[in-house]
């Protein structure tokens, strides 16, 4: 009981100061009650709404390619996976992706894929420069790996507005169970600065549950992100692939995903938090649980139908149906039934603080 009320005055203390020391972090995180994750849930609702309102943020979500010259040990696209099929789309493509998702209302384009040689620098600048000519009135976010500071320098000054880039763990020896030796955890974080400092509203993010998790890690995760103030945070479930080598771990909690993104909420008020697609793989209303405990983004796929299956980062993935962009209408449905509605905007972060 005693240390239940201690962790609620943590959450008071969290509120207020938006942030907590590593040990007040290590005792939040350690067991929390069902309680406590609803006394989280409901005042992170109320701090979002305050900014917010009950406007939920699209993000038309297009991948690209699937091919990629990495390794990670928990990723279905891996360059040591022999049985994707794959697949790349020419910027002509791309842009008729932009061109659906216009129609629907986007106002957001997330380009993700691979880190595939194939897009150099050159082809990425000409396509975001038509993107922004064609549809001036949208944001393009990309999400296209580790890169050169100057070459991220040449997309932002192409006219892209946001980046997302998981860090994935904020602990080095964690990122190295993770990760083959070839990747190196400083310079992942090399380029999250190099993006924050361009001026790109920039997104981080982690995996919850991923293999070798523990809660001195989720400390440091949190500790990390009231370093570096990110603009979006991207949270979800570790889910297995069967073609990797993480095959048989065990999957990530959709509870304690809820619980980290509420606490997330709690310490930037006004960050842009999508519920995830993972979250949503594992749970039919995972989207709508990740809304209600704090998440105001939500990142629909406008991919071509044809492709969705080969972009499998995990086992599972939903790619067809309600939660792709072509049933908005179902969506809206979905928001509505949980008091929200759906923002046509760009969505761009409102500064609160
Ligand atoms: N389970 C959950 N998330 C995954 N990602 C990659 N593989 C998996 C997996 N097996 C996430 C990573 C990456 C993002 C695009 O997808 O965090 O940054
Ligand atoms: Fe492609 Fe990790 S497998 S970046």
């Amino acid at each position: 009981m005693k240390s239940i009320s201690l962790q609620t005055e943590l959450l008071l203390k969290l509120e207020q100061n938006h942030r907590l020391s590593r040990p007040e972090w290590l005792l939040l995180l350690t067991h929390p009650s069902k309680e406590l994750s609803n006394e989280v849930f409901s005042r992170a609702r109320r701090l979002r709404d305050r900014i917010y309102g009950k406007k939920i943020y699209l993000r038309g979500l297009i991948e690209f390619t699937n091919i990629c010259q990495n390794n990670c040990y928990y990723c279905g696209i891996r360059s040591g996976n022999p049985k994707v099929e794959r697949y790349r789309l020419l910027p002509k493509e791309i842009l008729a992706c932009c061109r659906t998702g216009r129609d629907l209302g986007f106002r957001t384009f997330v380009l993700q894929g691979g880190e595939d040689p194939f897009y150099t620098d050159e082809i990425l600048t000409d396509l975001i420069h038509k993107i922004k000519q064609e549809f001036p009135d949208c944001a393009v976010t990309l999400s296209i790996g580790e890169k050169s500071k100057e070459s991220y320098q040449a997309y932002f000054d192409a006219g892209a507005d946001r980046y997302l880039l998981r860090h994935e763990t904020a602990t080095k020896e964690h990122y190295q169970l993770l990760h083959p030796k070839e990747l190196s955890y400083e310079n992942r974080i090399r380029c999250l600065f190099d993006l924050k400092e361009i001026g790109y509203q920039t997104g981080c993010g982690f995996m919850v549950g991923s293999p070798g998790q523990n809660t001195e890690h989720l400390a440091e995760e949190f500790l990390f992100l009231q370093r570096i103030q990110p603009d979006m945070i991207g949270i979800g479930p570790f889910i297995p692939h069967h073609e990797t080598p993480f095959a048989k771990e065990v999957k990530g909690s959709v509870e304690q995903t809820l619980f980290l993104l509420g606490l997330i909420r709690l310490m930037i008020p006004d960050v842009l938090l999508p519920a995830t697609t993972a979250l949503g793989t594992l749970h039919t209303r995972g989207r709508e649980l990740g809304i209600l405990a704090g998440a105001n983004v939500l990142m629909p796929n406008l991919s071509p139908v044809n492709n969705r299956k080969q972009y499998e980062l995990y086992d599972n993935k939903i790619c067809t149906g309600e939660e792709s962009a072509e049933c908005i209408s179902c969506l809206a449905q979905r928001l509505h039934s949980i008091g929200h509605e759906i923002s046509y905007e760009r969505g761009d972060r409102i500064k609160a603080l």
